[in-house]
């Protein structure tokens, strides 16, 4: 296994390989950088086909998380952690315990959260070998689900680039279709319903499917077609790598914003979207309503802080499409610009590497 020369390592400042045979617990937790503070990323539990995809996952996630706090503003570093196993046979509360000591080993430079295949839930058995966690259920003090928060700070980013694109001062009228309508998706169509949008919906769950369309009166596609949605702004709340070549190719829609992260497939799909007309809300800025919400339980919870960090999600947007127009670069290369320039400032003018 390759560490320091793979292809998504990035300068990573630390990357822990943790095993606990007792429970068996084998886990990766990797700290990007803390130039702003401790590394704070949720830890995920997923079966991953090899080791090697376990690494790449959780270097890719780590890295992101380090721009997507700089970009909020927050005083937090980035990091991430994988479980390798299937949440559905191997989580156990002891096997959980085992991940809070390995998390308190390091000493505070990583602080965990709930992601793809934990819970809220699970992390009150976490949060019993460690006290470096966030995203706790509020009867244990902490801020409970970020999901709805994440949904709003996506709502004000499409209510930033609808201004920026078409001079829209709001959703009302717009044509929106969201993938996904998981915890992030099915508030963010309940924002967009109460806005006065109307609603294109695909998701793998037709349980879900069918509740979208009863209760936002939604059109439903199967979940290929949604990219050829004739839309006003399409919506990605689902998975990662979504705009590809092929994608983009069939989207019909003049704005491109939602949840999911790591939305490009890779970095030069910023241009094909430009390319096209499409304005892009670079997903580490849109989707930073969560991370706002539980970085706050670490002072203790304060809702003005999270309100003012959300409602500023629609402003950095404002001004990453400003200069991005300005320069004549995608979206995505003006918000890495912003988030890179914050990080340089406190190391000292040294910048951190691509
Ligand atoms: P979730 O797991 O609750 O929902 C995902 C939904 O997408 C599920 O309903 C699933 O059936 C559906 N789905 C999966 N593949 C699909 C496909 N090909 N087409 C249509 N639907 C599909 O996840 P959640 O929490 O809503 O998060 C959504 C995305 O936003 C994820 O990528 C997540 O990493 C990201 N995110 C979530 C945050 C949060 O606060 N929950 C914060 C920042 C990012």
């Amino acid at each position: 296994m390759t560490v320091f020369s793979h292809e998504a390592f990035a300068d990573h400042e630390q990357v822990a390989f943790v095993c606990d045979a007792a429970t068996g617990l084998k886990a990766l937790i990797a700290i990007h950088d803390t130039s702003l503070g401790p590394a704070l990323g949720g830890c995920r539990m997923y079966p991953y086909a090899d080791e090697q995809a376990a690494l790449r996952d959780v270097l890719r996630l780590s890295h992101g998380m380090t721009y997507k706090a700089a970009a909020a503003g927050l005083d937090l570093g980035g990091g991430k952690a994988v479980i390798i196993g299937d949440p559905r046979r191997q989580k156990t509360p002891e096997l959980l315990q085992a991940m809070g000591r390995a998390v308190e080993r390091l000493g505070g430079r990583y602080i965990t959260a709930e992601d793809v295949g934990t819970s809220v839930a699970d992390f009150a058995e976490v949060r019993k070998t460690t006290g470096h966690v966030v995203g706790l259920p509020t009867e244990l003090g902490g801020s409970g689900d970020p999901s709805p928060t994440t949904a709003l700070g996506v709502f004000y980013g499409l209510n930033a680039a609808a201004r920026h694109r078409w001079g829209a001062t709001r959703l009302s009228g717009c044509a929106v279709a969201v993938q996904g309508l998981g915890n992030v998706g099915w508030h963010l169509c309940q924002l967009l319903h109460e806005a006065g949008a109307s609603l294109t919906i695909s998701d793998l769950d037709e349980s879900r499917v069918a509740k979208a369309v009863a209760t936002f009166s939604a059109c439903a596609v199967a979940p290929e077609a949604i990219y050829a949605a004739e839309v006003d702004i399409f919506a990605p709340c689902a998975m990662g790598a979504v705009l590809d070549d092929t994608s983009i190719a069939r989207l019909s829609c003049g704005i491109v914003g939602g949840a999911a992260n790591n939305q490009l497939a890779r970095e030069d799909h910023g241009e094909q979207l430009r390319a096209r007309g499409i304005l892009y809300a670079p997903d580490f800025v849109i989707n930073a309503g969560g991370m706002i919400r539980v970085a706050s339980e670490r002072t203790g919870y304060d809702q003005d802080f999270v309100d003012r960090g959300v409602e500023g999600i629609g402003r950095t947007l404002q001004a990453i499409f400003e200069s991005a127009e300005a320069a004549g670069v995608p979206t995505q290369t003006a918000a890495l610009r912003h988030a890179r320039a914050r990080l340089a400032r406190a190391r000292g003018g040294h910048a951190l590497a691509a």
